[in-house]
C-alpha cells in the first residue's frame, strides 16, 4: 500500500477507533513496530529522537531511526525546543514517515531541565511556533504535525494550549491524562472528554489501557478519535487484536521478527520478559530473566512452550 493509503490523517477521519502504538525510548523500535502491526495496530511512533542530535549528526540519525517499506503509518517522535531545529528534522524524515509528533508529555528531570518534554506545555507559544515552523517548511499538508501533552492542574491552561496548537494547524493532539507529577494516580479520562470537546482536531487518549475491550470502553466515555498505548502492548503486543493475554503465537512472531531485524540481545530478551510477565509463574521468570545469550532464549522457549 502506499503512503498516500495508510495516511493517518484520514484514519482518524473515517471514524473508526484509531489503534496507536506509543513512543517508548529503548522499545518501539522497527521490530517491535512490526510485530505490533501485525496484531491490528493502525499507527506507530518512534521512540522520542532528540531533534537537535538528529539534525547535527548522521551518527546520531542512523543510530536512532531505522524504518522500511512496510512500516507505516510511521510518526517519528522528537523532544524539541527549538522551532527551525525541529522543521529541519521535519524534513529530514519526511521521506520515510507520515508526521512528526513533539513530545510535551515527559516528565523526567533531565527532559524537564534541558526544556523538553512536559514542561512545554507552560510554554504554548513555543509549541505554537514550532507546530507553524514544521507546516511552513514542509510543503505537504498529507505530512501530519501533532503534539503529545500531559494535563494541568487547572485544566483551562490545557484548552488554551490546545486551542493555541489548533488555530497553528496542528494535526492531532494526544493527552496523556496525568498532571506532570502525577505517576500511579488514575488517568482522567474526565478532562480529556473536556479538551475533546473543545478542539475540532482529533484527540488520541492515553493511559492505562490494558485491553482492546478497554480502549473502546475508554474512547466511548472520552469521545476520542484514538487510543495510544505503551505498557499494555509490550505486555502484550496482541492486544488490539482482541487478545486477552500475549499468545505463544505473537511471542514465536517477535523471536521471528527480531532475529530477522537482528535486533540486539538485551531488546530481544527484555520484550520476552514483558510479554511473558503474566504467563509464567515467579520461579520461571527468575530463571527466564537471567539468561543471557539468544540461543539460551531459544532452547528455553522450545523446552517449555514448544516454540
Ligand atoms: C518504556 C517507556 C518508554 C516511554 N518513552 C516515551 C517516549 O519516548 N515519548 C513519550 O512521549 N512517551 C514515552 N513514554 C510514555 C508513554 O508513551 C505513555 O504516555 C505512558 O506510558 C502512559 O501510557 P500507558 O498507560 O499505555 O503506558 C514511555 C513509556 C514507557 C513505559
Amino acid at each position: 500500500m502506499s503512503r498516500r493509503e495508510k495516511n493517518p490523517l484520514e484514519m482518524f477521519q473515517s471514524g473508526h477507533l484509531v489503534k496507536i502504538c506509543a513512543p517508548m525510548v529503548r522499545y518501539s523500535k522497527l521490530a517491535f513496530r512490526t510485530l505490533v502491526r501485525r496484531y491490528d495496530c493502525d499507527l506507530c511512533y518512534t521512540p522520542m529522537i532528540i531533534a537537535a542530535d538528529f539534525v547535527r549528526s548522521v551518527k546520531a540519525r542512523d543510530s536512532e531511526f531505522t524504518t522500511n517499506q512496510g512500516d507505516r503509518p510511521l510518526i517519528v517522535q522528537f523532544a524539541a525546543k527549538d522551532a527551525q531545529l525541529l522543521a529541519d528534522a521535519a524534513t529530514l524524515v519526511r521521506p520515510y514517515a507520515n508526521g512528526i509528533d513533539v513530545n510535551c508529555g515527559c516528565p523526567q528531570r533531565w527532559a524537564m531541565a534541558e526544556g523538553y518534554g512536559a514542561c512545554l506545555i507552560n510554554n504554548p507559544e513555543l509549541v505554537r511556533d514550532m507546530v507553524r515552523q514544521v507546516r511552513n517548511q514542509v510543503e505537504d499538508v498529507t505530512f501530519s504535525v501533532s503534539i503529545k501533552i500531559r494535563i494541568h492542574d487547572d485544566l483551562t491552561r490545557t484548552v488554551d494550549l490546545c486551542r493555541k496548537a489548533e488555530a497553528t494547524g496542528v494535526s492531532w493532539i494526544t493527552v496523556h491524562g496525568r498532571t506532570v507529577e502525577e505517576r500511579h494516580q488514575p488517568v482522567h479520562y474526565d478532562a480529556i472528554k473536556i479538551i475533546k470537546e473543545s478542539l475540532s482536531v482529533p484527540v488520541v487518549v492515553n493511559g492505562d489501557v490494558k485491553s482492546l475491550r478497554e480502549a473502546e470502553t475508554v474512547q466511548r466515555v472520552t469521545g476520542t478519535d484514538g487510543v495510544m498505548v505503551a505498557r499494555g502492548l509490550l505486555a502484550n503486543p496482541a492486544m488490539f487484536a482482541g487478545y486477552e493475554e500475549t499468545p505463544l503465537k505473537c511471542i514465536r512472531d517477535w523471536v521471528d521478527v527480531s532475529l530477522e531485524h537482528g535486533s540486539p540481545f538485551t531488546c530481544f530478551h527484555h520484550h520476552l520478559m514483558y510479554m511473558m510477565e503474566r504467563i509464567t509463574s515467579k520461579q520461571e521468570k527468575r530463571v527466564f530473566n537471567a539468561l543471557s545469550s539468544t540461543s539460551a532464549v531459544l532452547d528455553y522457549l522450545a523446552d517449555h512452550y514448544g516454540l
